[in-house]
């Protein structure tokens, strides 16, 4: 895919204007200051360097900037809808969205993806983009990080986790974030969910474009029997009263299958003796303190 030069300055536009209206004065001339350094490179960054993955092409970053914060937007109004308990505004989820694939521009000075050289691998196996090899080694999101805090930008605690954990579970180091064990290492909000989310809305859609486009090297169209007639929407509508909102919820499930979930319930009775017996059968042999 091949974005003309003025679709291109309409995603940059739309960059900008996020950071006006989603950041303090302060923090925006920060992230203003940060995209006038970056505004070159990020006309031509693509979004990943495999065409069959998402945005394998020039502008393919901020293709997927937009895609994901527009995603992101429309994720917070479902949650809103769903009754979600959101600590943050959409402010915080559009800082996450436009900077969680930062570290996909580079270091200061040099670019992370570069045109793979090899012919073969670009055609065969739709390598476009190789690494920049002479870069740090670094996970995109450390990356993003390190890159904010040179312009100075900061961010709350959830912000950074929000972006953070953007890649979900498709990234081994989130691991420790999303599969902690006790109640206190839970994620306590859900912004990263949100984001997570978001980022697969845009990277499906953005991977369906190639996989429906002339690009594509298996016939998915045929395969899956897609026909060009248009779906139907399905109508929701979502009633302004809480009470009747609530009551839907209720049908759907949001408060347990029968709507139980926030009655009393009556707390499982703990059998002290018989815990205590079963820990004594089990390790009463052995001295550990
Ligand atoms: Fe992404």
């Amino acid at each position: 895919m091949k974005l003309k030069v003025e679709d291109l300055q309409k995603r940059m536009d739309y960059i900008r204007e996020n950071v006006k209206e989603h950041n303090s004065k302060e923090r925006a001339e920060k992230l203003n200051k940060m995209y006038d350094h970056f505004e070159e490179r990020m006309m031509l960054a693509p979004a990943s360097g495999t065409d069959y993955f998402h945005n394998a092409w020039p502008g393919g970053y901020i293709d997927h900037v937009m895609n994901i914060t527009e995603a992101g937007k429309r994720m917070f109004n479902l949650y809103l809808d769903y009754g979600f308990k959101l600590s943050y505004g959409i402010d915080e989820v559009v800082f996450c969205t436009m900077h969680h694939d930062l570290g996909k521009l580079g270091s200061l000075e040099e670019d992370y993806y570069r045109p793979n050289p090899s012919e073969w691998h670009r055609i065969n196996q739709g390598k476009m983009y190789e690494v920049n090899p002479n870069l740090h080694n670094m996970t995109v999101t450390d990356r993003a990080v390190y890159t904010l805090s040179q312009f100075g930008v900061t961010y709350s605690e959830e912000e950074y986790l929000g972006l953070r954990l953007a890649d979900g579970m498709y990234e081994e180091g989130n691991k420790y974030y999303l599969m902690g064990f006790g109640e206190s290492k839970k994620l306590k909000s859900n912004l990263p969910q949100l984001v997570h989310q978001a980022d697969m809305i845009a990277t499906r859609f953005e991977t369906e474009r190639y996989m429906f486009s002339e690009d594509a090297n298996i016939p998915y169209k045929d395969i899956l029997g897609i026909t060009d007639t248009e779906q139907e929407k399905v109508e929701v509508e979502i009633p302004d009263d809480e009470d009747e909102r609530n009551a839907r919820m209720d049908i759907i499930g949001q408060n347990g299958p029968t709507g139980t979930h926030y009655k009393e319930v009556e707390k499982p009775k703990v059998d002290k003796d018989y815990k205590n017996q079963l820990f004594e059968d089990l390790f009463g042999d052995k001295k550990w303190f």
